[in-house]
């Protein structure tokens, strides 16, 4: 099994470099299945979740090379092939599959998605989606099985009871080629849904209003190839950021989109963190004398709930007492137990995190229950006193590239290691 071992105090300095995001990037990638000629991504983060959708690509007959942060993916021999289990119930952006094979061969058998435990994850409004667009969609046996009867999908109007990422984009892949016009109401409006109707523009289709809460699609023919570079991921940017302000001595954060952080700025601003914000880049000063303040997670533009878990530990260097409330995953709260563990002052009570600080944390073993929780594991381990050893790293490795590497370079003292 890998761990992470870090030995904490170290003051980080100098540079690091935003990947491309990966909750793009695991909805570009079933959405270039939708051309008929090769579609280039570039800045493809190298994670896990990218070697699990080129295995799946692989069980489609898709072919794809990956170098260097650039993958194509060739679906001219693409094959209707069932796959209601095995790799693909290993993530949760497998379901976009769904929208894109239903749109792609008019049906779809899909396992149900794994991912990151949250609480409840249901995906009823995907499916409200498809039926809508004239799909008959059956859940059995944990697969969702879908199918046009030949008939194709038809334009309609849908409106989505709650603001879901997955939903929006998994249904502006079915609607893509539907006869006529879609509009999807009640739509989010991440950038990460920007970049996806960027990219199906750029392959020919006929979208308008990404970025809205009513994005309008006029159904096309045929999608082409084409390349696009994916935007930077805004929560790894979120986490070295938190990081910077706890451990850092002067770290400046590239390759960011500040825009699309605004909610988690505010909030390091008012707790007395010292940035300077430039064109791509933010400049984040070493902290100190920093206060307690609330969040509560809200869709795009609000405070994220990916930053929820990541900031928390730099809450644990502020005096007073913060709270956090996730409207999205009000059970988002596993990192609470493990950073109590090191030491912190955390409480969950009907799901308001409280954090009291500051409290000096102290390294020991510990386990990351998803992806966040994780992240916010390896910031503690970083501010900690002594070793913190983390299991269950496979989660981190999903999301954040090269986070070894990146941490290493920056002066801290982490390492991978196998151990059983
Ligand atoms: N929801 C429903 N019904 C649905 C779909 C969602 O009730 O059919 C609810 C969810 O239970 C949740 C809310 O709507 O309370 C929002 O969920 P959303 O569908 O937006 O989440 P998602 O698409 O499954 C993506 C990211 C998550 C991120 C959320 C919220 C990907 C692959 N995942 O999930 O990212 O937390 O949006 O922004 O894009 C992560 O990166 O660590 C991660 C978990």
């Amino acid at each position: 099994m890998r761990k992470l071992v870090i030995n904490g105090g170290k003051p980080l300095t100098g540079e690091v470099t935003i990947s491309g995001a990966k909750n793009s990037t695991v909805a570009l990638i079933p959405a270039a299945i939708l051309a008929s000629e090769p579609v280039v991504l570039e800045g493809v983060p190298d994670i896990q979740d990218v070697a699990a959708l080129i295995e799946i690509l692989s069980d489609f007959n898709v072919h794809t090379t990956f170098e260097e942060g650039v993958l194509t993916i060739d679906p001219t021999n693409m094959l209707s092939i069932p796959m209601p289990s095995g790799k693909i119930q290993s993530m949760r952006a497998s379901y976009y599959f769904m929208g894109a094979t239903l749109a792609k061969f008019g049906e779809g058998v899909v396992g149900l998605p794994g991912g990151c435990f949250l609480g409840p994850r249901p995906i009823d409004q995907h499916i409200k989606g498809f039926k809508a667009l004239g799909a008959d969609v059956r859940n059995e046996m944990g697969a969702i099985y879908l199918s046009t009867n030949g008939q194709g999908l038809t334009g309609t109007r849908i409106y989505m009871d709650v603001v879901s990422v997955g939903a929006t984009i998994n249904v502006l892949l079915a609607a893509v080629r539907a006869k006529g016009k879609t509009i999807i109401e009640n739509a989010a409006r991440e950038p990460e849904i920007i970049d996806v109707v960027n990219l199906l523009n750029k392959m020919g289709a006929n979208i308008k209003g990404a970025g809205t809460s009513v994005i309008r699609i006029e159904g096309v023919d045929e999608l082409h190839g084409c390349r696009h570079t994916i935007i930077p991921d805004r929560i790894e940017a979120g986490t070295y950021l938190s990081i910077a302000a706890a451990v850092g001595e002067g770290v400046t954060v590239k390759n960011v989109i500040f825009e699309h952080i605004e909610g988690l700025l505010a909030k390091m601003e008012e707790m007395g963190v010292k940035m300077t914000i430039g064109e791509e880049d933010i400049y984040v000063a070493p902290s100190k004398d920093l206060k307690a303040v609330s969040i509560k997670t809200l869709p795009y533009p609000g405070f994220a709930t990916d930053l929820q878990q990541p900031i928390t530990p730099l809450l644990m260097k502020a005096t007073g007492e913060a709270k956090i409330i996730d409207t999205i995953y009000p059970k988002r709260v596993n990192h609470i137990p493990e950073l109590n563990r090191m030491g912190a002052l955390g409480r969950v009570e009907n799901d308001v995190i409280s954090i009291t600080g500051p409290t000096p944390l102290t390294g020991c073993e510990v386990a990351a229950s998803d992806l966040r929780a994780g992240a916010a594991l390896v910031i503690a381990g970083l501010m900690a006193q002594g070793t913190t050893k983390i299991s269950n790293i496979e989660h981190i490795l999903r999301g954040y590239s090269h986070i070894v590497e990146n941490l290493q370079q920056l002066g801290a003292d982490i390492q991978m290691i196998e151990e059983d």
